[in-house]
């Protein structure tokens, strides 16, 4: 069966944004490995705005399950991956000045440059995986280019601004997969993927990961809003009267 891999990108993002010592990545990633997630992902990006170097290693020694490392091709990065190790790595396009990771990566024409960005990954044992959009060209370089898996990006997907439209890039997607399995590579889908957009693939074989961040830790931020407020309350509450 396909495995839910929990990107924990976004407590970071809430860290940062006081620049303090919690909520904790790791800790989010324990959780979410006690909860039944079987791969921890995270990207860290160039400009670190959420992922930090500390976190990288400190999952890679906490984590039982799988950490894929999500990257930029950058030679920064392949001496990051090769010194941590994860289990997987997923090459993503960058940009400094997007909000989330906003294409696939530009495979086709390229395909001897990013296998031999993947070798020396892969003679360390680190598998990989490269984040694509629904193109059968990108499909079919990604494949020249060596890679173990692919994930194919489905934002376009989740983001529809209609149901014909959702319907037409869905079937992309589901074309996309089709071929990566024809071709021998294995299958991720992620991106945009939530709660009720996920339902579309509850019947389709061949996906080997769905991997899932920010819909996940809304829920988790939401859902946890009750415990948070009632504790504090409860703490407020037994102090003393102020007449
Ligand atoms: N896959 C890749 C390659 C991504 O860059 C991201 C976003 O960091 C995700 C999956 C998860 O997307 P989301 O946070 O929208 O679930």
């Amino acid at each position: 069966m396909p495995i839910l891999a929990v990107n924990v990108d976004h407590i970071a993002t809430l860290r940062q944004a006081r620049l303090a010592q919690e909520p904790d990545p790791v800790t989010a990633a324990h959780m979410a490995e006690i909860a039944g997630a079987r791969a921890i992902i995270v990207h860290l990006r160039e400009d670190r705005r959420h992922i930090q170097d500390r976190d990288v290693a400190l999952l890679r020694q906490l984590i039982k399950t799988r950490l894929h490392l999500e990257m930029a091709a950058t030679k920064e990065m392949h001496r990051l991956a090769l010194g941590i190790k994860p289990d997987m790595v997923c090459l993503v396009p960058e940009k400094r000045q997007e909000l989330t990771t906003e294409g696939g990566l530009a495979v086709a024409g390229r395909e001897k440059e990013i296998a031999s960005f993947l070798e020396p990954l892969h003679a360390a044992g680190i598998g990989s995986s490269l984040f694509i959009d629904p193109d059968p060209a990108q499909i079919e370089a990604a494949k020249a280019a060596g890679t173990h898996y692919i994930e194919i990006h489905t934002g376009a997907y989740a983001d529809a601004p209609t149901p014909q439209a959702r319907q037409a890039e869905l079937a992309k997607v589901l074309a996309g997969i089709r071929l990566g399995r024809e071709l021998g590579l294995k299958v991720n889908l992620g991106h945009g993927l939530n709660y009720d957009n996920i339902w579309a693939f509850a019947k389709v074989e061949g996906v080997s990961e769905y991997s899932i961040g920010h819909s996940i830790i809304s829920r988790a931020v939401l859902t946890g809003m009750n415990e948070a407020v009632s504790r504090m309350a409860a703490i407020v509450g037994s102090f003393p009267d102020p007449a």
